[in-house]
């Protein structure tokens, strides 16, 4: 397609030009038409039925000088794998599978399976719409979320929040505007080291839980402890990008983490496909 076709060319409205902006995706589209503007919902359809490659191209921004990760270990680079819990070894917490919503929250509030525990502030078990079609799962609490008992509220929060307005959603929305968030680990690891192996098997029923509870139709995972937790593999996230995975029969998109993103913002336009393809999934599921 030459530059000046713009037939694939999404309308995409100021929020979500600020999105992609912030993303470093940058859009070229005609001058808008003085026609009836398109609802929300079919703008944010619009920029999913172009194919990103074709309608943005990818333009390595700054990050934001208030734009540092959260953690102050913040995910590792996602082309190195970590080891994969065997969580056949790990004693399971008994009954987890069973709990209604409030049993499951006060389960994991008095959680001590494992030394996580022992340094926490509070726990931080997930926020949102307890029945949204979409899911997020990320990776641990870091000071902030430690602090508020709730994901995702630091610098790579607030690009999540973005993230989440680009495809019409918020953490406090509900149906087709809501997410419901969650991290594969419930409390803050030390000095936001690294989940252990144990770590992420002990509290992995939890997540399961929400799961099963919430029953989105897509998940969004990201980084690299929550693509090993839902998928069970090694593989680099590069690897696994672009492809439909499976967890409990649930369809998950494989992406990268903000906090990675906040430092790495050359491949922002990368996660911006991986939700172009989350919201695809979920139109055709
Ligand atoms: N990173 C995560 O993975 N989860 C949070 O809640 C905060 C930072």
């Amino acid at each position: 397609m030459s530059e000046a076709d713009t037939s694939f060319v999404p309308q995409l409205d100021a929020r979500q030009r600020a999105m992609l902006a912030e993303m470093g995706v940058r859009v070229w589209a005609p001058r808008p038409v003085a026609a009836t503007a398109p609802a929300q919902n079919e703008t944010a359809k619009a920029a999913v039925a172009a194919p990103a490659p074709v309608v943005a191209r990818a333009a390595p921004v700054a990050p934001p000088a208030s734009a540092a990760p959260a953690r102050a270990v913040a995910p590792a680079a996602p082309t190195v794998a970590a080891p994969v819990a065997d969580v056949a070894q790990v004693p399971r917490i008994a009954g987890v599978e069973l709990m209604d919503w409030a049993t499951l929250r006060d389960t994991v509030a008095g959680c001590t399976a494992c030394g996580l525990c022992q340094g926490r502030k509070n726990t931080v078990f997930g926020v949102g719409d307890q029945q949204a079609d979409w899911m997020i799962v990320g990776e641990a609490p870091g000071e902030n979320e430690d602090r508020l008992g709730e994901p995702f509220v630091g610098a790579a929060g607030q690009l999540l929040d973005n993230m989440l307005r680009a495809v019409g959603r918020s953490r406090s929305g509900q149906g087709a505007q809501g997410s419901y968030i969650a991290n594969v680990i419930k409390c803050r690891p030390p000095a936001n080291r690294n989940p252990q192996p144990d770590e992420v098997a002990r509290c992995e029923p939890y997540l399961a839980r929400q799961v099963a509870l919430v029953q989105p139709k897509v998940i969004v995972a990201m980084g690299r402890f929550a693509v090993q937790s839902l998928l069970k593999t090694n593989e680099p996230i590069g690897r696994l990008r672009g492809k439909v995975h499976r967890y409990e029969g649930v369809p998950v998109i494989v992406s990268y983490h903000p906090a990675y993103l906040l430092r790495t913002p050359g491949d922002k336009a990368k996660a911006w496909a991986d939700l172009c393809l989350a919201m695809d999934t979920l139109e055709n599921a």
